[in-house]
């Protein structure tokens, strides 16, 4: 089992990582034992691995909730029905929320954990690729407005993740691929050597050989543990991790959320800003070219649907909370392995990136 620690004082934690954990990983739920765990999970998650975790929860009050699947459903009504659920059950301040699914189940089943009596403990057991490499560390929680992506939610760490790179098995090829964007994302922005080690171990990485993944696993984390410990509340450098995702939130609202899972629209908006890099001069051409050549090995998409016209993306855009003062402030590339935050892009500049990421 592999460990990385989060480093934020009273609220740091551990997460765990390795194979079979959800058989053999009690030892992180020891904190829950003579309370009530609340644990949500979803239609699709729940019948292959609920039973196996209620299993290590010996010595707790256990309760269920499954929800439906999916991003439509990250919404606040669906946030409701599990704050009305720790009512019905009388849950009290020393009641644990444990999530068992992916990144929608996560932020949904997290930010009820922030909100209920102001805030009770959770515990994350990310299921997805993109949840175990992303979402489930860093304590951003919250849930969708039909306006925008992300709009209601809170800062609200957990206080353990457990991941059972096992659970990989059952994920479809589309769903690994999705959390892959994640991957490139961290290693674009934040480590060389990673992004270097991505593009070597491609073949590994899609035959989902397991000690490749886990090694895959646990240096995002450690670099994006490193980032949250720096910068919890996204202040300054944290917002690095947006890479890509200003534009691909636009492409998410802008197909109500339908066409692409949310590490395809972020691939397309990687290329996007790497694009938008190379027009601004900030770093050397060609580092769309690579970005490209990785995410096409990942089974990514690249483009931006013909659909939808640039001025309609700007404008979906001027509503994300990424782009502060009416300024677009987005995350560019100095080089490879380099972000930076930026807001001189001329919106021209935008509008000439996004018709190059065209078919
Ligand atoms: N909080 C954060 O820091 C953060 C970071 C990145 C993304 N996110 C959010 O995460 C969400 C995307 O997460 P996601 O990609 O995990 O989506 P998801 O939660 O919808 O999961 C993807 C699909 O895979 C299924 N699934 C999950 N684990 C499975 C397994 N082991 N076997 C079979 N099926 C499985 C799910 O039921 C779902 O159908 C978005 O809402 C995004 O905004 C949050």
């Amino acid at each position: 089992m592999q460990t990385v620690r989060v480093d934020l004082a009273d609220r740091s934690y551990t997460v765990h990582i390795g194979a079979g954990l959800l058989n053999s990983g009690g030892a992180v739920f020891e904190p829950v034992q003579g309370s009530m765990a609340l644990v949500v999970s979803n239609e699709t998650v729940a019948p292959l691995y609920l039973d196996t975790l209620t299993a290590l929860l010996k010595g707790a009050d256990v309760q269920t909730l499954v929800l439906p699947d999916g991003e439509s459903y990250k919404t606040l009504e669906t946030w409701s029905k599990i704050i009305d659920r720790l009512v019905e059950l009388r849950a009290t301040r020393d009641t644990t929320i444990i999530t068992l699914g992916g990144g929608v189940v996560g932020d949904i089943g997290g930010f009820a954990s922030a909100s209920y009596m102001r805030g009770i403990n959770f515990i994350q057991v990310p299921t997805s690729l993109l949840a175990q490499v992303d979402a489930s560390v860093g304590g951003k929680t919250g849930v969708n407005h039909p306006r925008g992506k992300n709009l209601v939610g809170a800062f609200h760490q957990p206080t353990a993740v457990l991941i059972d790179i096992n659970t990989l098995d059952t994920l479809p090829g589309r769903e690994f691929s999705a959390g892959l964007a994640e991957v490139v994302k961290i290693a674009a922005v934040r480590d060389t050597g990673f992004l270097a080690w991505l593009e070597d171990s491609h073949a590994a990485i899609m035959a989902r050989n397991p000690g490749t993944v886990t090694r895959m696993i646990e240096r995002s984390i450690v670099n994006k543990a490193t980032i949250v410990s720096e910068d919890e509340r996204e202040a300054g450098i944290r917002a690095l991790l947006n890479f890509g995702h200003s534009f691909a939130h636009a492409f998410e609202t802008l197909t109500g959320y339908q066409q692409y899972l949310h590490g395809e629209a972020v691939a397309i908006g990687m290329m996007v800003a790497a694009r938008l890099s190379e027009i601004r001069g900030l770093c050397d051409n060609g580092i769309s070219q690579r970005l490209a050549g990785l995410l096409t090995a990942f089974g990514l998409p690249l483009e931006v649907p013909a659909k939808l016209d640039s001025e309609q993306i700007l404008a979906t855009m001027k509503l994300d909370k990424k782009v502060l003062g009416g300024q677009a402030r987005l995350v560019l590339l100095e080089s490879a392995g380099h972000g930076l935050i930026d807001s001189d892009s001329k919106t021209q500049q935008v509008i000439e990136a996004i018709e190059a990421s065209r078919a």
